[in-house]
């Protein structure tokens, strides 16, 4: 098992990584000083495949476990859960001291995160994230939330973990193309802070893509790490925690004009990447050889690299503006300058992005 501190201050918490670590959530979570009943939050699919485990390491550990399942889904990363999670809170008569423990991809470590910072004025949580996304991204870091109807991520606080707990054995049972999806942040954490890592995602490739327990360990290690590293120089936002955002502001514009539908996150966010290495290549940043390195990586994770045909730059601008990360109407974009370095370029010109964007088949 590897184990892994995000330094906060008065919030800093453990990351633990390994296999079969599951039956251990109820030992861990003696340590902290919850009170008997813990709220256990997950979705139809995962419940059915780790929650009699998970209940079960809690009750051993002298828990009382109140399980409260909301639907599986984006669409239901809600107001209208939160209210149902708050409901079974208050009739389960969970106190200030009690804890909820997230069961589930990024939409269940959002959604109880959150529920978490507002119940009674905010209580403890423990991330079990089960998805890779999960694992490497959205379950470290404290940004926690739902969407709006009139926007996504839009409702929400920092509210960070007492404990994230990932148990890599569950991805044994993730779908493979939300596998790879994660895969894509994992990229991600190589190009904008470590060639060494860069490095070991591409000659690992078989071993990562075959499920090796050494080598994703070290995968989800070394991702954990350098977001934790960014986090808790930047809690909230205020600079160097946007270049986590690398690849996002194309992506995000993808999955707005294809309506969420077309790609899932990680296969948006590839192909952001590629096209933000693409205009630092047409800024005279990058490389032409580190762009194709780039885009070598992605292809070899199986992630779309390419825009299809039918979607153009004038299609993405204007839904780039609407990315809530633009402030006062400037694109800002994460550029690398070489592999394992990026920096933040505000006041882009749209000309520059048309170019960049207009690249196809090299
Ligand atoms: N808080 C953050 O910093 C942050 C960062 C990135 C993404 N996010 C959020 O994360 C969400 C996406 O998360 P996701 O990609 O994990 O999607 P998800 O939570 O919807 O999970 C994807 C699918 O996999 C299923 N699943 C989960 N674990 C499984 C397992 N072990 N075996 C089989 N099936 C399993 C889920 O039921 C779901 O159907 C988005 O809402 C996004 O906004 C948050
Ligand atoms: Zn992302």
């Amino acid at each position: 098992m590897q184990k892994l501190r995000v330094d906060l201050g008065d919030r800093s918490y453990s990351i633990l990584i390994g296999r079969n670590l599951l039956p251990e959530l109820g030992g861990a979570a003696e340590k902290f000083e919850f009170s008997g009943k813990i709220g256990l939050v997950s979705n139809p699919t995962v419940f059915k495949l780790y929650g009699a485990t998970a209940a079960g390491s809690l009750i051993k550990s002298g828990f009382e476990v109140e399980e409260i399942i909301i639907p599986d889904g984006e669409e239901y990363k809600s107001l209208a859960s939160m209210e149902k999670i708050y409901e079974a809170m208050l009739r389960a008569k969970l106190d200030r001291r009690s804890a909820l423990v997230a069961l589930g991809g990024g939409v269940i470590g959002d959604i109880t995160g959150f529920a978490a910072s507002t119940y009674m004025r905010g209580i403890d949580f423990i991330q079990v994230p089960t998805t890779l996304l999960g694992q490497v991204d959205s379950s470290v870091g404290g940004k926690t939330g739902v969407n709006h109807p009139l926007g996504k991520n839009m409702i929400g606080a920092f509210w960070q973990p007492r404990l994230v707990l990932i148990d890599i054995d569950t991805l044994a049972t993730l779908p493979k193309r939300e596998f790879l999806s994660g895969l894509a942040e994992v990229i991600k954490y190589g190009v904008i802070w470590d060639e060494g890592f860069f490095e070991f995602l591409e000659d690992g490739k078989d071993a990562v893509l075959g499920l090796d327990g050494e080598a994703l360990t070290e995968v989800i290690r070394r991702s954990c790490e350098i977001k934790a590293e960014v986090v808790s120089r930047d809690e909230r936002e205020a600079g160097l925690r946007a270049i986590l955002n690398f690849g996002h502001t194309i992506g995000h514009a993808i999955e707005t004009v294809t309506g969420y539908k077309k790609y899932l996150h990680g296969e948006a966010v590839a192909i952001g990447m590629y096209y933000a290495a693409r205009l630092a290549n047409v800024l005279g940043l990058l490389q032409e050889r580190e762009v194709s390195r780039i885009r070598a990586l992605i292809m070899a994770y199986g992630l779309p690299s390419e825009l299809p045909p039918g979607i153009e730059a004038t299609d993405l601008i204007p839904a780039m503006e609407l990315d809530k990360k633009t402030v006062s109407g400037t694109l800002k974009f994460i550029l690398p300058e070489k592999i394992g370095a990026v920096r933040i370029e505000k006041g882009i010109k749209p000309e520059d992005i048309r170019k960049a964007l207009s690249f196809r088949g090299v």
